[in-house]
């Protein structure tokens, strides 16, 4: 696993943003890259990065196709805080060139999510896997909606969502938790750590111990991002605040291996 420390959010995003350009860039096949991309606040100055780039012409969408990682059961994409409207309101819509029927994100509104879940996993499939998968992660370590206690090997289907992540996400939904979807689809653990990379951002101090278990702690279902450490070309892309609960040891090693990343 490689941990990139960066200053603040901002140089967090600057980097994640450039890196996942270079790969787009140098994805010379002519089958499509594919981007597997997160909701949250997370991934938000990633996103403006990129539409920047892209309005600059640095980085084209042409040939890239996108799945998200979740969704909410029950809210329709028009609602304010479905993730479809939220990756239409704060990417795709601003990208010059990229193709709608290349995007994919999961029905919330389906009345089969069994169904929905099983397309959604053979349609990657059917693109040959996702090449870079970027996510972000909950203060409980949940990678897309996989709650603690998820299986590690989980693939892409129906996810109850704990008291503790309704209240946190109800910042959005009028500080109710009543008022946040108790289920959503979300791909799985297993899906999320087939795909040949993962590019996680983690920031602030409310993630501090998400991050040091996701790098330092056992692999464990209690914390479903350290799954990451079983996969091969796993980054995490951090800032400072989110380094508090790391011993000072590793702090140390990863600013010195990665000394060449930093901004
Ligand atoms: C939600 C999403 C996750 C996301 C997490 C963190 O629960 N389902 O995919 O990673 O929130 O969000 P934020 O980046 O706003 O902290």
């Amino acid at each position: 696993m490689r941990v990139v420390i960066q200053d603040n959010y901002d140089k967090m995003c600057e980097w994640a943003a450039n890196y996942i350009a270079d790969k787009i860039n140098n994805h010379k096949e002519e089958r499509p890259f594919v981007l597997g991309l997160p909701t949250g606040s997370s991934p938000i100055g990633v996103y403006q990065r990129l539409v920047k780039m892209n309005k600059e012409g640095k980085v084209s969408f042409r040939n890239v196709v996108t799945f998200n990682m979740d969704e909410y059961l029950g809210i329709p994409h028009e609602h304010d805080q479905s993730y479809w409207y939220f990756m239409h309101d704060n990417f795709f819509d601003h990208l010059v060139d990229m193709k709608p029927e290349n995007i994919n994100i999961l029905n919330g509104m389906t009345d089969d999510a069994i169904k929905e879940c099983a397309d959604y996993e053979a349609k990657i499939a059917s693109y040959g896997g996702i090449d870079l998968f970027m996510g972000g992660i909950g203060v409980d370590g949940h990678l897309a909606f996989n709650e603690p206690f998820t299986s590690l090997s989980s693939r892409t289907g129906l996810r109850d969502l704990t008291t503790d992540t309704r209240i946190v996400n109800s910042r959005f939904f009028g500080n109710d938790p009543e008022k946040v979807p108790a289920q959503a689809l979300s791909v799985g653990i297993g899906t999320v750590t087939d795909s040949k990379e993962v590019l996680v951002l983690i920031s602030g101090h409310n993630k501090a111990r998400a991050l040091a278990a996701t790098v330092e702690g056992s692999v464990s279902q209690k914390w479903t991002c350290s799954a990451l450490q079983m996969h091969n070309g796993a980054i995490i892309a951090c800032d400072e605040a989110a380094c508090g609960e790391l011993t000072v040891d590793t702090y140390k090693y990863f600013l010195d291996i990665e000394r060449k990343e930093r901004l």
